[in-house]
């Protein structure tokens, strides 16, 4: 059942601490600062010379998210739906690693992802939530999320366990391919160690409340940020028009000039995401939106002080490594999109047209 909570979707949102705690147990070894993925034997990827991540929806977010970690570690990665990827695939060959990103295992443009290069001697593997999925069993080899079932048709859990277990995988990788210890790694492995925690903190103080109260009954809302706060922008873009009906659309901080920012006006509320990396750039193009007097909420680390002068409402989250800023941020988002949904009574865990899993292309 529900566990006394109005929605799946609001239960979700709040497992996601003990989610993440089960994500990572045993997984990050803090003593050697190792990733340790335990269905992978050490040097399984040391032939890897490129990764393409095939995915849809809130799962593609997470691939996309992973293609940022992997180049930011020297390992060249690209992201596809994965929808496009099987009718127009590049080129693969027994140096590419294939990486579909599923939490259920069974969305049809995911399978025929992976089967369309089976035979082409690319490696692939499976990162998903549903053990004995359909995706593990044509795959290589599989990285469980173990987020626990998900039944809102609202991915929630499953990208926070997703992105902390495609972390875990960038720095296995990177211990395969480059040897050695990574930079930063001891930072990050502290980081993802009180993700749990950090979550758990976001869910206590948030005050989405009051955002989601202020700004329901908008026409449209723009989300941006820039590298990892890119996917994270579309996550939460993505989110918000599934469960709330309204015109919600997510792109990168750098593509505002670009030709979004004719849409930007007093009614369309932006909610700018900064991760910690390239901070000063998006505040600038906050700053282009609150020009055109756009209200701009901004999800942001504690320490980035300088944000409450330019934003209506700042959704604080804790400091933390860059490359897991980005689950907190979308945690914020989450509740956002919730609250606004619930303030408008949709049928948050089953939205019209929408199925939980994607059987056909
Ligand atoms: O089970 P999958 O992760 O493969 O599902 C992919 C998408 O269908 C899914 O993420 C969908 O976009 C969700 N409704 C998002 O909330």
């Amino acid at each position: 059942g529900k566990g006394g909570y109005d929605h799946y979707m609001l239960k979700e949102i709040y497992e996601q601490p003990t989610a993440l705690r089960q994500t990572i147990r045993g997984r990050s070894n803090q003593l050697d600062n190792r990733a340790e993925l335990e269905a992978l034997p050490r040097g399984v990827f040391s032939d890897v010379e490129s990764v393409h991540l095939v995915a849809m929806g809130t799962s593609y977010h997470a691939a996309m998210y992973a293609r940022t970690l992997l180049a930011d570690r020297g390992i060249p990665a690209q992201a596809f739906l994965s929808g496009e990827y099987g009718s127009n695939p590049p080129p693969t060959g027994d140096r590419t690693l294939v990486i579909a990103v599923s939490q259920s295992g069974e969305t049809a443009d995911t399978l025929s992802a992976i089967r369309s290069v089976q035979g082409t001697g690319a490696q692939t593997l499976a990162v998903t939530n549903v053990v004995g999925s359909t995706l593990t069993r044509e795959c290589e080899d599989t990285v469980y999320i173990r987020a626990g079932p998900e039944i809102g048709v609202a991915a929630t859990k499953s990208f926070s366990a997703q992105v902390a277990t495609l972390v875990l995988l960038s720095e296995r990788m990177s211990q395969d391919i480059q040897g050695g210890t990574p930079r930063a790694t001891s930072d990050l492995l502290d980081s993802i160690a009180v993700l749990p925690d950090d979550v758990q903190r976001i869910l206590d103080e948030s005050t989405a409340e009051s955002v989601a109260k202020a700004y329901h009954d908008s026409d449209s809302y723009f989300f941006i940020g820039r590298g990892i706060g890119h996917p994270v922008a579309l996550e939460g873009a993505l989110k918000f028009k599934e469960i709330t009906y309204d015109h919600a659309e997510g792109f990168s901080a750098a593509e505002l000039k670009h030709g979004p920012l004719a849409l930007v006006t007093e009614r369309t509320p932006v909610f700018a995401i900064f991760t910690g990396r390239n901070d000063t750039k998006t505040l600038h193009n906050v700053k282009e939106v609150r020009a055109r007097d756009a209200p701009v909420v901004a999800v942001a680390a504690d320490g980035f002080g300088e944000i409450d002068e330019y934003a209506d409402h700042v959704l604080r989250i804790p400091d933390t490594h860059n490359d897991v800023a980005g689950v907190l941020a979308n945690v914020q988002l989450q509740l956002v999109s919730y609250l606004a949904a619930d303030e408008l009574s949709r049928p948050i865990d089953k939205p019209r047209n929408l199925a939980k899993s994607v059987t056909v292309e």
